[in-house]
Protein backbone atom coordinates (compact mmCIF):
# COMPACT_ATOMS: atom_id res chain seq x y z
CA UNK A 1 0.00 0.00 0.00
CA UNK A 2 1.30 3.22 -0.63
CA UNK A 3 1.28 6.99 1.00
CA UNK A 4 0.76 5.80 4.23
CA UNK A 5 1.92 7.26 7.45
CA UNK A 6 3.99 5.99 9.49
CA UNK A 7 3.15 6.70 13.53
CA UNK A 8 -0.61 6.67 13.99
CA UNK A 9 -1.68 7.86 17.42
CA UNK A 10 -4.81 6.32 18.95
CA UNK A 11 -6.50 7.71 22.32
CA UNK A 12 -9.73 7.79 24.18
CA UNK A 13 -11.76 6.43 27.11
CA UNK A 14 -11.31 2.97 28.35
CA UNK A 15 -13.47 0.66 26.75
CA UNK A 16 -13.72 2.77 23.86
CA UNK A 17 -12.82 -0.15 21.14
CA UNK A 18 -9.35 1.93 20.66
CA UNK A 19 -7.32 -2.09 21.15
CA UNK A 20 -9.48 -3.76 19.28
CA UNK A 21 -9.06 -1.16 16.40
CA UNK A 22 -5.62 -0.40 16.84
CA UNK A 23 -4.34 -4.35 16.60
CA UNK A 24 -6.37 -4.66 13.47
CA UNK A 25 -4.83 -1.31 11.94
CA UNK A 26 -1.42 -2.83 13.05
CA UNK A 27 -2.06 -6.18 10.92
CA UNK A 28 -3.02 -4.44 7.93
CA UNK A 29 -0.24 -2.04 7.60
CA UNK A 30 2.48 -4.18 8.84
CA UNK A 31 3.01 -2.21 11.74
CA UNK A 32 4.18 -2.43 15.27
CA UNK A 33 1.22 -2.25 17.54
CA UNK A 34 1.62 -1.30 21.09
CA UNK A 35 -0.87 -0.67 23.48
CA UNK A 36 1.10 2.07 26.29
CA UNK A 37 -1.77 0.78 29.20
CA UNK A 38 0.12 -2.14 29.23
CA UNK A 39 2.67 -0.23 31.33
CA UNK A 40 0.88 1.73 33.73
CA UNK A 41 -0.96 -1.87 34.38
CA UNK A 42 2.26 -3.69 34.88
CA UNK A 43 3.47 -1.07 37.23
CA UNK A 44 0.25 -0.87 39.46
CA UNK A 45 0.20 -5.01 39.25
CA UNK A 46 3.62 -4.80 40.99
CA UNK A 47 2.97 -2.35 43.37
CA UNK A 48 -0.33 -4.18 44.16
CA UNK A 49 1.99 -7.75 44.48
CA UNK A 50 4.62 -6.23 46.38
CA UNK A 51 2.01 -4.73 48.92
CA UNK A 52 2.97 -1.36 48.42
CA UNK A 53 0.93 1.52 49.50
CA UNK A 54 -0.27 3.04 46.22
CA UNK A 55 -0.64 6.15 48.10
CA UNK A 56 3.10 6.67 48.50
CA UNK A 57 3.67 8.77 45.07
CA UNK A 58 7.69 8.57 45.58
CA UNK A 59 7.35 5.13 46.38
CA UNK A 60 5.62 4.15 43.51
CA UNK A 61 7.86 6.88 40.86
CA UNK A 62 11.05 5.09 42.08
CA UNK A 63 9.14 1.39 41.13
CA UNK A 64 8.37 2.99 37.27
CA UNK A 65 12.11 4.26 37.03
CA UNK A 66 13.62 0.78 37.51
CA UNK A 67 11.09 -2.05 36.68
CA UNK A 68 11.54 -4.27 34.42
CA UNK A 69 8.39 -4.98 32.33
CA UNK A 70 8.93 -7.42 29.38
CA UNK A 71 7.04 -7.40 26.20
CA UNK A 72 7.48 -9.84 24.16
CA UNK A 73 5.81 -11.81 20.94
CA UNK A 74 2.35 -13.70 21.89
CA UNK A 75 3.15 -17.18 23.21
CA UNK A 76 -0.15 -18.27 23.31
CA UNK A 77 -3.23 -17.84 21.24
CA UNK A 78 -5.86 -16.89 23.67
CA UNK A 79 -6.55 -13.31 22.59
CA UNK A 80 -3.63 -11.63 24.00
CA UNK A 81 -1.32 -9.32 22.03
CA UNK A 82 1.89 -9.60 23.36
CA UNK A 83 2.66 -11.86 26.37
CA UNK A 84 3.67 -9.38 29.49
CA UNK A 85 6.56 -10.79 31.52
CA UNK A 86 7.57 -9.59 34.85
CA UNK A 87 10.38 -11.26 36.72
CA UNK A 88 10.02 -14.31 34.60
CA UNK A 89 6.52 -14.53 35.46
CA UNK A 90 3.96 -14.38 32.36
CA UNK A 91 1.68 -11.36 33.71
CA UNK A 92 -0.48 -10.90 30.81
CA UNK A 93 -3.81 -11.81 32.20
CA UNK A 94 -3.21 -11.17 35.66
CA UNK A 95 -2.76 -7.09 34.75
CA UNK A 96 -6.14 -6.84 33.44
CA UNK A 97 -7.84 -8.14 36.91
CA UNK A 98 -10.57 -6.08 38.83
CA UNK A 99 -7.59 -5.26 41.33
CA UNK A 100 -5.60 -3.44 38.79
CA UNK A 101 -8.60 -2.17 36.90
CA UNK A 102 -9.71 -0.89 40.17
CA UNK A 103 -6.03 0.92 41.23
CA UNK A 104 -4.57 1.80 37.53
CA UNK A 105 -5.97 5.24 37.53
CA UNK A 106 -4.32 6.48 40.38
CA UNK A 107 -0.82 5.37 39.83
CA UNK A 108 -1.18 6.67 36.17
CA UNK A 109 -1.98 10.18 37.22
CA UNK A 110 1.49 10.17 39.43
CA UNK A 111 3.80 12.68 37.31
CA UNK A 112 6.90 10.83 38.04
CA UNK A 113 5.67 7.76 36.23
CA UNK A 114 4.12 9.26 33.58
CA UNK A 115 7.51 10.70 32.96
CA UNK A 116 9.19 7.35 33.53
CA UNK A 117 6.94 5.41 31.10
CA UNK A 118 6.38 8.32 28.27
CA UNK A 119 10.04 8.68 27.67
CA UNK A 120 10.11 5.03 26.94
CA UNK A 121 6.71 4.69 25.06
CA UNK A 122 8.16 7.81 22.54
CA UNK A 123 11.75 6.13 22.20
CA UNK A 124 9.72 3.12 20.65
CA UNK A 125 7.00 5.14 18.51
CA UNK A 126 9.94 7.73 17.12
CA UNK A 127 11.29 4.33 15.13
CA UNK A 128 7.74 4.72 12.89
CA UNK A 129 5.61 2.29 11.90
CA UNK A 130 3.60 1.89 14.79
CA UNK A 131 0.31 2.14 15.98
CA UNK A 132 0.42 3.35 19.51
CA UNK A 133 -2.66 3.09 21.61
CA UNK A 134 -3.49 5.15 25.01
CA UNK A 135 -4.65 8.31 26.43
CA UNK A 136 -2.11 10.86 26.31
CA UNK A 137 -0.42 9.29 22.78
CA UNK A 138 -1.17 12.91 20.60
CA UNK A 139 -1.00 15.08 23.15
CA UNK A 140 2.53 14.13 24.77
CA UNK A 141 4.11 11.32 23.51
CA UNK A 142 3.83 11.49 19.88
CA UNK A 143 2.64 15.31 19.09
CA UNK A 144 4.76 14.14 15.75
CA UNK A 145 1.96 11.56 15.02
CA UNK A 146 1.01 11.68 11.07
CA UNK A 147 -2.31 10.64 12.23
CA UNK A 148 -4.08 11.04 15.63
CA UNK A 149 -7.15 9.55 16.29
CA UNK A 150 -9.17 10.22 19.28
CA UNK A 151 -12.22 7.02 19.53
CA UNK A 152 -15.08 8.12 21.59
CA UNK A 153 -18.55 6.31 22.57
CA UNK A 154 -21.13 6.93 25.53
CA UNK A 155 -20.04 5.37 29.00
CA UNK A 156 -22.74 3.66 28.29
CA UNK A 157 -22.40 2.07 25.03
CA UNK A 158 -18.79 1.39 26.34
CA UNK A 159 -20.24 -1.04 29.64
CA UNK A 160 -22.17 -2.48 27.59
CA UNK A 161 -19.74 -3.69 25.12
CA UNK A 162 -17.78 -4.97 28.63
CA UNK A 163 -20.53 -6.12 29.85
CA UNK A 164 -21.15 -8.19 27.24
CA UNK A 165 -17.48 -9.29 26.61
CA UNK A 166 -17.74 -10.67 29.97
CA UNK A 167 -20.78 -12.36 29.85
CA UNK A 168 -19.19 -13.68 26.51
CA UNK A 169 -16.57 -15.45 28.66
CA UNK A 170 -19.12 -17.37 30.16
CA UNK A 171 -18.63 -15.13 33.44
CA UNK A 172 -21.23 -13.14 35.17
CA UNK A 173 -21.40 -9.32 34.88
CA UNK A 174 -23.22 -6.05 37.00
CA UNK A 175 -23.77 -3.49 34.18
CA UNK A 176 -24.54 -1.05 36.50
CA UNK A 177 -21.33 -1.86 38.27
CA UNK A 178 -19.60 -1.84 35.24
CA UNK A 179 -20.90 1.34 33.93
CA UNK A 180 -20.11 2.92 37.60
CA UNK A 181 -16.15 2.25 37.03
CA UNK A 182 -16.08 3.49 33.51
CA UNK A 183 -17.53 6.43 34.60
CA UNK A 184 -14.86 6.68 37.46
CA UNK A 185 -12.29 5.88 35.45
CA UNK A 186 -13.19 8.57 33.04
CA UNK A 187 -13.27 11.28 35.62
CA UNK A 188 -10.29 10.54 37.05
CA UNK A 189 -8.47 9.88 33.86
CA UNK A 190 -9.73 12.95 32.10
CA UNK A 191 -9.08 15.43 35.24
CA UNK A 192 -5.50 14.48 36.35
CA UNK A 193 -3.25 16.96 36.48
CA UNK A 194 -0.78 15.08 34.46
CA UNK A 195 -1.50 14.50 30.34
CA UNK A 196 -5.31 14.37 31.05
CA UNK A 197 -7.34 12.49 28.45
CA UNK A 198 -8.55 15.10 26.47
CA UNK A 199 -7.94 14.77 21.85
CA UNK A 200 -5.37 17.11 20.64
CA UNK A 201 -6.16 20.05 18.61
CA UNK A 202 -5.58 18.27 15.17
CA UNK A 203 -6.76 14.68 16.45
CA UNK A 204 -9.85 13.47 14.41
CA UNK A 205 -12.78 12.82 16.63
CA UNK A 206 -14.53 9.46 16.11
CA UNK A 207 -17.36 8.81 17.86
CA UNK A 208 -18.43 5.17 17.82
CA UNK A 209 -21.48 4.94 19.46
CA UNK A 210 -23.52 4.39 16.13
CA UNK A 211 -20.81 2.48 14.44
CA UNK A 212 -19.72 -1.03 14.45
CA UNK A 213 -16.19 -2.22 14.63
CA UNK A 214 -16.01 -2.84 10.92
CA UNK A 215 -17.04 0.87 9.99
CA UNK A 216 -14.46 2.17 12.15
CA UNK A 217 -11.57 0.62 10.73
CA UNK A 218 -12.46 1.73 7.37
CA UNK A 219 -13.16 5.21 8.09
CA UNK A 220 -9.46 5.32 9.84
CA UNK A 221 -7.92 3.32 6.77
CA UNK A 222 -9.60 5.88 4.51
CA UNK A 223 -7.76 8.44 6.46
CA UNK A 224 -4.44 6.54 6.23
CA UNK A 225 -4.74 6.50 2.78
O1 LIG B 1 -6.16 1.37 28.24
P1 LIG B 1 -6.15 0.69 29.61
O2 LIG B 1 -7.51 0.53 30.20
O3 LIG B 1 -5.39 -0.59 29.61
O4 LIG B 1 -5.36 1.72 30.52
C1 LIG B 1 -5.15 1.49 31.88
C2 LIG B 1 -4.98 2.81 32.62
O5 LIG B 1 -3.76 3.42 32.26
C3 LIG B 1 -6.08 3.83 32.44
O6 LIG B 1 -6.71 4.08 33.66
C4 LIG B 1 -5.41 5.08 31.98
C5 LIG B 1 -3.93 4.79 32.02
N1 LIG B 1 -3.24 5.16 30.80
C6 LIG B 1 -2.72 6.43 30.74
O7 LIG B 1 -2.92 7.22 31.65
N2 LIG B 1 -2.01 6.81 29.66
C7 LIG B 1 -1.82 5.97 28.63
N3 LIG B 1 -1.09 6.38 27.58
C8 LIG B 1 -2.36 4.67 28.68
C9 LIG B 1 -3.09 4.30 29.78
Amino acid sequence: MQNLTSIIALDGPAASGKSTLGRRLADELGYLFFDTGIMYRAITWIALQQDMNLKDEAAITKLAAQAQIDIRPPSKSDGRACDVVIAERDVTWDMRGGDVDANVSVVSAYAGVRKALSEHQRRIGLRGKVVMVGRDIGTVVLPEANIKIYLDASAEERARRRFDEIIARGEKADYDEILKKVIERDHIDSTRAVAPLRPADDAVIIDSDKMDADQVFARVMELCK
